[in-house]
Parts: C-alpha cells; structure tokens; sequence
C-alpha cells in the first residue's frame, strides 16, 4: 500500500486484480483504499479462492450482470486479518484472523470497495467469521461462497427450510412429524457448494444421500453423506432411490447442469417436495470469453429459459415446490446471520465442519488471479483453487 498526492491530498492506495471492461484480462493496478462504514471491517486479504461465477462474470457480465460498473474488482472469498472496524462493529477488532463473503458484485454493492481480488476489501461483519487456529488463510478462503450457497439452499424457507446446526430437535414438529431424521439428496456431493452442503446438512442431524465421481466417494462419505453413488452412472437416479431405502426425504440440492431433471426424478420415486436449484442447466462456458456475445448469447440463453420453464413445471406436476438458490441472499437473513456469526466458527472448532474442498495454491500475488480463474474454468475435481498474498 502506498501514498499518493492528488489535489493536494493523500489518497492512500492498494493493489487490485481490476477487471476494467467486460471480457477483458484483469490487470493489476493501485486502487483507493476504502474506509469501513458502520457494520463492515477493513481486511487486509491474504488469500483468496476463485468460484466459477468470476469467470462467468468476467466472460458474460454485460449480458448476466448488467449492473455492474467498470472498473470492477471481482471476487467473493476472502481470509486475512482485521486492519480497521466500522461503526458498531462489536465481533472483530484489529489484528483478527477472519474470512468472509465479499459481495461487491451484487446488485447495488460496489465492487471497488468490496470484491474479492485485492490487497485490502470491505467486508460485512454479518458475513465473516473469525478464523480458528488451527485453519491456515488458504484453508479458511475456500468456505465463504460455497458454505453460503448450501447453507441458503438448506436452511432458507424459501428452498428446503430445514433446521440449522445447533437447534434443538423437538420430535413431532412440523421438521420431524414422526420423530425421524429425515434424509436431504446432494447431487454433486464432490463440488465445493456439494462438500458444504454435505456436511452442514449432517451438522444439522439429518442423514444425506449423495453423488460424485468413484475418486471422491470417500471424501463425499467422510462429510457425512451415508450413500455416495457415481453421478457419472447412467443408473445414478436408481441407486439413489435404492439408497434412501424408504426413509423421509425432506428436499433435494441440485449441482451441476444435468443435476436439476435427475432430482426431480429422485424426488417423484421418494415423495420429496422441495428442490433448490444452484446451478444453470446449459453451461456458459462456451459463451464467456468470445469477442463477441452478439449472436452466440441468444441461443444458449434460449435453451437456458426453456429449460428452466420445462425443468419447473416438470416439478409442479410431480408436486414439487422448486427454486434457484442465490448464494449471497443470505446477507440480510437469519440465515446469513447464524451461519457466519456461530456455525461455522462453532462447526470449525469443534470440528464438525471442516474446511472444504482442499484448497488448490495455484499462485501467490494479484498476478496469479487470472491464472487461477483460467485453472477452475479448466475443470477441477473436490478442490478450490487459492491464490495467496
Ligand atoms: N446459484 C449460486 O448462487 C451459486 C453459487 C456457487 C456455485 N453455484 C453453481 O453451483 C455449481 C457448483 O459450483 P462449485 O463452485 O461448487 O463447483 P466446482 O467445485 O467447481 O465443481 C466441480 C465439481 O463438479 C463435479 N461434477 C462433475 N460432474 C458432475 C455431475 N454430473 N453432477 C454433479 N457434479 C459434477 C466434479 O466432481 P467429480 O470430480 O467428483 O465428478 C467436481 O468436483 C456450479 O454450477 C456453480 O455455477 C451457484
């Protein structure tokens, strides 16, 4: 971080991975620093983990996320330290280990003062968390958006509604009629939302039935999940239904494109009625990064649309109440609250919940953030990829 004089006053700066245009590269350059308003901390960033929405944005933003204003900063995982609280802040003070969701990309948030990839960013008290110990900032950036994403597709009553790590069980209420766990479907146990999903729905004490790859059915059972089957396999949907064996499902996670019609169809064959949808059902990735999105965009848009109606009235006849997830609604709910102000400190330190997936260092430095949104556009396999600064 530097000094500058402009106008006759000093404007201290910080580096920043700028994303100055839609599709173009991101360039490092000094950036104002940001002062924490009431309810945020300054954080002085020292890692961070990329998602597969910054190369969505960077690729597709003038078309998916037209609101945002260039220059931007993207970014929403950040670890590091306490440099300055805001106004009212009561649970951090200076020199704080913590990680938290930057949500600078959000519509009506500022991405210079809030995204991720920078030296220094804003984040909300109400979503950090202090870092235990024993978690390293490599190990602590890969939870924010991923732990976030599945805690509003399991707890939010919008979605699945279902009760949070540490309530009490009261047996016979409207969460138990007959006093049985439950049993919640996570397709795509082996991506980063999936592992999250796993282990926060085990925290909560219902049992979970789940997919991935042979390589990572171990890792997907270590969450917590007590069936894993491949969701590579043509039969999957079957195995699954097999692997509930009977019991109450109490709602499905769908990850990944395909995942939205196969837990549809688990849901029908087991009586489940709620579905929470995370992830398109057509990829963007061959859209992001063209030169130009004018004409490509209208028909993978188009298969987009179609397919979400067909897919959401595939569920209403089945009776099955489905929606998409938005990973950050939980900045102003219940939700959002208890999840960064107690379970995941609790979950962390008790060991409950652990962080994942394993952290991938790709880098260290501003530098190396394109290099990293490039490494998990190319495929990753239960790993979340980590630049360090
Ligand atoms: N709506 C939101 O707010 C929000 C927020 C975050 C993420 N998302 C979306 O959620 C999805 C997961 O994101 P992420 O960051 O968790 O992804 P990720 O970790 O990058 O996903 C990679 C994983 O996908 C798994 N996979 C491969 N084939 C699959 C299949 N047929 N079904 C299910 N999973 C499969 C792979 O597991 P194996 O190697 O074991 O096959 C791999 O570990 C993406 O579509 C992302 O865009 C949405």
């Amino acid at each position: 971080m530097s000094s500058l004089l402009q106008k006759g006053t000093p404007v201290s700066q910080h580096s920043a991975a700028v994303l100055r245009a839609s599709r173009a590269p991101l360039v490092v350059s000094s950036v104002p620093d940001a002062e924490p308003g009431a309810g945020e901390v300054l954080v002085r960033v020292r890692a961070i983990a990329v998602n597969p929405v910054d190369w969505v944005i960077q690729g597709t933003g003038s078309v998916t996320y037209r609101w945002l204003r260039y220059p931007a900063v993207l970014g929403s995982d950040v670890a590091g330290e306490v440099l300055a609280v805001g106004a009212g802040v009561t649970r951090f003070r200076v020199g704080d280990r913590v990680f938290g969701l930057a949500t600078g990309t959000d519509r009506g948030r500022d991405p210079m003062r809030e995204g991720a990839f920078q030296e220094t960013t804003v984040l909300l008290e109400r979503l950090t968390a202090a870092t235990p110990s024993g978690v390293s900032d490599a190990e602590a950036a890969v939870l924010p958006l991923g732990a976030s994403t599945a805690a509003c597709a399991l707890f939010q009553p919008a979605h699945l509604g279902l009760r949070m790590p540490g309530d009490a069980v009261v047996p016979g209420d409207a969460v138990e009629p007959e006093g049985e766990r439950g049993v919640v479907v996570v397709w795509g146990g082996s991506t980063s939302v999936g592992m999250n999903a796993v282990q926060l729905a085990r925290a909560a004490g219902y049992d979970v039935v789940s997919t991935a790859s042979p390589r990572n059915a171990a890792l997907v059972r270590s969450l917590g999940a007590d069936v894993v089957v491949d969701h590579g396999d043509a039969r999957a949907v079957e195995h699954l239904v097999e692997g509930i064996g009977g019991r109450r499902v109490v709602g499905a996670v769908a990850l990944g494109t395909t995942s939205a019609a196969a837990c549809i169809e688990v849901l029908r064959r087991t009586g489940g009625s709620v579905l929470a949808m995370a992830s398109t059902p057509v990829s963007l990735d061959g859209l992001a990064g063209r030169r130009r999105l004018f004409p490509a965009m209208l028909p993978v848009f188009t298969r987009v649309g179609l397919t979400m109606a067909r897919l959401t009235l595939r569920a209403r006849r089945a009776g099955i109440r489905s929606a998409f997830v938005w990973g950050s609604s939980l900045r102003d709910d219940e939700v959002g609250r208890r999840l960064w102000s107690e379970v995941l400190e609790t979950g962390l330190s008790d060991g409950t919940l652990r962080p994942v997936p394993e952290a991938l260092v790709v880098g260290e430095g501003l530098g190396s953030v394109q290099t990293a949104i490039d490494r998990q556009r190319a495929g990753v396999s239960a790993q979340k990829v980590v630049v360090t600064l």
